[in-house]
């Protein structure tokens, strides 16, 4: 292995905002299927009224329900259009700067680097079709087909985030327990 990557200070930067957004992303997401579910919500406030001897039917109950997670959803949407510039700029930053991994289709690279290399590319495509299709979501109602299409992509997005994430945390243990020892470090104080 060569000597240890550097990593400039743009990209480290572009590096963590985009790691923290993207979590941010990705509990409202948990939230969102979980605490904050609009059919659990309206469950509890439909048990609560029952004691109360008010009834609600479940109908109403999931639209309060919905009601209630809205403003939380909606910081979903917020950090959608911040990653969307987030992403630009990091593409801005490849350009200028060149890409920090191996292109993966280059011969004589080794089999572990090939992987990363993928894993990385596939995140970015990934990542792409995300934004793509939550800005289809929010501005291209008037056009159904595409619509309907963009809300099933979308949501899978959920698959390949956790994946990427994982695979990305897993894989920054190993090297930090092998021949790469300090890179998580390295991606804070860029290296020597
Ligand atoms: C929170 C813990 C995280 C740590 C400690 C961390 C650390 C690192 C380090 C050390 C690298 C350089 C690896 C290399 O040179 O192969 C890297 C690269 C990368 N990280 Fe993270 N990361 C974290 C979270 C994330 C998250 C949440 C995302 C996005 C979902 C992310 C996206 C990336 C990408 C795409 C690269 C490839 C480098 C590039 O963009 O050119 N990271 N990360
Ligand atoms: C990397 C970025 C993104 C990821 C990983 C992501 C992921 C997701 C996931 C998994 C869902 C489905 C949640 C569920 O049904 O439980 C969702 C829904 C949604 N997202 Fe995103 N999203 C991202 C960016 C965006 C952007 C940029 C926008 C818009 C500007 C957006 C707007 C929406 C909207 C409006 C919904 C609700 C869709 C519906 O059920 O009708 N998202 N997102």
């Amino acid at each position: 292995m060569s000597s240890p990557k550097t990593y400039s200070r743009a990209l480290r930067i572009v590096h963590w905002l985009i790691a923290g957004v993207f979590l941010f992303i990705m509990l409202t997401i948990f939230l969102r299927q979980n605490w904050m579910n609009k059919d659990h919500m309206g469950m509890i406030l439909r048990s609560e009224l029952l004691k109360r001897n008010i009834e609600l039917s479940g109908k109403e109950a999931s639209l309060i329900g919905k009601s209630i997670r809205a403003p939380m959803w909606q910081w979903h949407t917020v950090a959608g259009y911040i990653l969307l510039g987030l992403y630009l700029i990091r593409m801005i930053v490849l350009k200028v700067e060149g890409a920090t991994f191996e292109n993966p289709f280059k011969a004589g690279i080794t089999g572990k680097d090939r992987l990363k290399s993928t894993i990385y590319l596939l995140f970015y495509g990934c990542f792409a079709t995300s934004l793509l299709t939550g800005i289809l979501i929010v501005w291209g109602k008037q056009w159904h087909d595409l619509h309907r299409i963009a809300v099933k992509i979308h949501i899978l997005s959920m698959y390949y985030a956790v994946a990427f994430v994982v695979l990305h945390l897993v894989g920054l243990v190993f090297a930090e327990l092998g021949k790469n020892k300090g890179i998580i470090s390295r991606m804070i104080h860029g290296g020597s």
